[in-house]
């Protein structure tokens, strides 16, 4: 069976040209995946379609209600017999990471809340939940970027959505280390040339330079990786 990913948002039309291009689309059309979305306005119940209202105690911006999302997630979840894990966009989540996205890869069922305006009846989190969800330290104005770049992360990490020879190169980012700089023809340009190495052909030294410059870089540019990857050595 595929893994199922169903989206709840306000906005389903956000994720079409995203969902429907490049590997997110191969792998659908492979049978890897499956993508639904479900408008939670379908779920509204008075005249005006409502989703949200203002916050009990003031304050700004709107709050989404409960009943439309509740009878969102009951809706969408009954499509399919096989539990869903329950994942709602917030910069208040645990902030996700490779490791996380493999976990979440793992899974048979996704089901992903995107919410809009302030913020959620913090009902919605303790009657349905979800496990909150942050892509980083900033604030976007809705869930739905922050489910695609999950979704994304996610996809491409399904057995046979890349090409077989990406796929095993991709593994690397597991490790901790950040990539080897990369070079195509020409091998010179405006005064600017390959390193000489990978035009040997000696595959061992190219390897051995490879891993040398994934540290460099690493240490360099981020430290916390570095050091996390340096504890996991020496631990070994
Ligand atoms: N919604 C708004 N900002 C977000 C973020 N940084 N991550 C996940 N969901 C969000």
């Amino acid at each position: 069976m595929p893994l199922r990913i169903d989206i709840l948002t306000l906005f389903p039309e956000m994720f079409a040209p995203v969902l429907g291009t490049s590997i997110p689309k191969r792998a659908a059309e492979k049978g890897l995946v499956s993508y639904h979305t479900t408008q939670i306005r379908d779920f509204a119940t008075d005249q005006h379609k409502s989703v949200d209202d203002k916050p009990f105690g003031g304050g700004p911006g709107m709050v989404m209600m409960c009943q439309t999302l509740f009878d969102a997630v009951e809706h969408a979840e009954a499509q399919d017999p096989r539990p869903a894990r329950r994942l709602l966009m917030s910069p208040q989540g645990r902030r996700l990471d490779q490791a996380m996205v493999l976990e979440l890869a793992a899974e048979q069922r996704l089901l992903f809340i995107a919410g809009h305006y302030e913020g959620f009846d913090e009902r919605i989190i303790d009657g349905l939940k979800p496990e909150e969800i942050s892509i980083g330290d900033y604030v976007l104005s809705g869930g739905e970027l922050a489910a695609m770049v999950i979704i994304d992360a996610i996809v491409r990490t399904l057995p046979g959505a890349l090409g077989a020879e990406t796929g095993a190169h991709d593994e690397s980012f597991a490790d901790g280390l950040l990539e080897y700089p990369q070079y195509t023809r020409p091998r010179e340009f405006r005064g600017m040339s390959v390193p000489e190495i990978l035009l040997s052909g000696n595959h061992s030294k190219i390897a051995a330079w490879r891993l040398e410059q994934r540290k460099l870089r690493t240490e360099a540019r981020r430290p916390d990786l570095w050091s996390a990857y340096r504890d996991r050595k020496t631990e070994q």
